[in-house]
């Protein structure tokens, strides 16, 4: 059981968080996408999908203050297998202070080739995302999962987490699978989290 000043300096950096990601989201509201982060009970069942056993890094999109960052990393994946594509440079700035280690890239995560630069080549076990893709045309959110699905051993998930009660990417001729992974109530609106995979040939 954690003690009393743990429990309250956690308490103390959630507060912070919040209050920093309120503050992202009156500044850029679709960007951002949602008024508080990710509740931790989402966050670990997004993080879930990770094989720390695969030996390769992680890439998640869209990380805001950091509450996915800290699941994935609690899996076990070393902070420098962890590259972390954030758009915002006032979320960029605190997640490299707060999570020190982690390759924290300011960029656009539609533009993977530019904003990962020199590591454009690297495969990744998994991509964790939570950019807001609903203000997209849906030929843009195809692209986004087939340009994260392209650094992906196949067979290896793409998580996305939405509010809407639909997958926020079809399926499309068969280039990869949908799964409805969970439902979230615990989650501030409740969450969807959805699975996207290429299949490999028989
Ligand atoms: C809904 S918030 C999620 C934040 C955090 N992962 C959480 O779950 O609480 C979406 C995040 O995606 C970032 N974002 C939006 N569009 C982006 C883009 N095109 N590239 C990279 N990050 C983006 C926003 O700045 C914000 O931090």
């Amino acid at each position: 059981m954690a003690s009393g000043s743990s429990l309250r300096k956690s308490l103390a950096i959630k507060f912070d968080d919040e209050l920093r990601f309120f503050k992202g989201w009156m500044d850029r509201p679709k960007a951002v996408g949602a008024i508080i982060p990710t509740s931790s009970i989402t966050a670990r069942r997004m993080a879930s999908v990770v094989n720390s056993a695969s030996g390769l890094p992680v890439l998640e999109l869209g990380p805001g203050t950091g509450v996915v960052t800290r699941a994935i990393l609690a899996r076990g994946v070393a902070p420098e297998k962890l590259y972390a594509v954030e758009y915002s440079r006032e979320f960029v700035e605190h997640m490299c202070h707060a999570f020190p280690g982690v390759n924290v890239i300011q960029g656009d995560a539609f533009n993977l080739d530019r904003t990962l630069g020199e590591h454009a080549g690297l495969k990744f076990d998994c991509a964790i995302s939570a950019v807001p893709l609903l203000n997209f045309p849906t030929s843009k959110r195809v692209e986004y999962i087939n340009g994260l699905l392209d650094r992906l051993p196949v067979g290896r998930p793409v998580i996305q987490i939405t509010y809407g009660p639909l997958s926020p990417v079809p399926a499309r001729r068969g280039e990869y699978t949908v799964e409805h992974f969970d439902f979230v109530i615990r989650n501030i609106p409740p969450a969807q989290l959805w699975v996207y995979r290429r299949v490999g040939r028989a």
